[in-house]
């Protein structure tokens, strides 16, 4: 069943007590009569302290990103198993900001969803053109490109544990959204990519986010396209307000 999602990526924001104040707001208004599945996704250091805050709860956390290897010699980085020894079952993978600042390329990001997939873990993928493909009219071609050489070596079940999120780059901490109708018609080209890959029963069960400047004055309206099942959010999840409005907005 496609699922409704709302996920606030909250970056590299927030310390721990920052994290603890917008948690607590959250848990007091989030409640499983939401119709929308509520994800957040705190950096590395808080996540023992957002999962432990929001036990017994229906919000979800996720990291931000992970490394590929089961353990060894890389400093700084953090495994999938580390994720889970701490309760976090999802792992965003992709975004742009790791494909740009961090040279991940499509490869690495495919070895990254096996890792996690290995571990029994929900990835949300994400992917998108950046301006420059979308004026020169290629960004289908760069979207279907990203979609296959990141996850189209998976096998059919391998896909109850994907969420995509399309993200368009210049959408993203920009203030420009991407219009619904833009939205609607690379979300519905990204299902028919799906469709002709794995057939109808996946497409249709695959949730597909967007993820571009939403807020809580446009969300509604983006969210109401068919194939938009919900958002990846940044600057809007940084306060429970917007992020509730735009929770709400589902
Ligand atoms: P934004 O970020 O909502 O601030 O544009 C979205 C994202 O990067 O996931």
């Amino acid at each position: 069943m496609r699922k409704k999602i709302v996920a606030g990526n909250w970056k590299m924001h927030k310390n721990a007590t920052q994290t603890a104040e917008l948690l607590n707001e959250l848990k007091a208004q989030v409640s499983t009569k939401n119709n929308a599945q509520v994800i957040v996704a705190p950096t590395f250091v808080n996540l023992a302290l957002a999962t432990s805050l929001l036990e017994g709860t229906s919000i979800q956390v996720s990291a931000q990103n992970m490394h590929q290897a089961a353990s060894g010699a890389y400093t700084g980085e953090i495994t999938a198993d580390m994720l889970k020894s701490v309760g976090v079952n999802t792992v965003i993978l992709g975004h742009s900001e790791r494909r740009a600042i961090f040279h991940e390329t499509d490869a690495l990001i495919a070895s990254k969803v096996d890792a996690a997939l290995q571990n029994d873990m929900t990835v949300i993928f994400c992917f998108g053109e950046e301006l420059k493909d979308r004026q020169s009219k290629n960004h289908f071609n760069i979207v279907e490109n990203q979609l296959k050489d990141g996850l189209f070596h998976l096998q059919a079940k391998d896909w109850e544990k994907i969420v995509l999120a399309y993200e368009p780059v210049w959408a993203i901490g920009t203030g420009e959204t991407a219009s619904p109708e833009q939205a609607q018609e690379m979300h519905e080209f990204i299902r028919e990519t799906v469709r002709k890959a794995y057939g109808s029963d996946i497409a249709e069960d695959v949730s597909i986010l967007y993820g571009g400047s939403v807020k809580p004055d446009n969300a509604k309206e983006i969210f109401s396209k068919p194939d938009v099942d919900g958002g990846l959010i940044g600057g809007a999840a940084l306060n429970s307000k917007d992020f509730l409005a735009i929770v709400n907005a589902i």
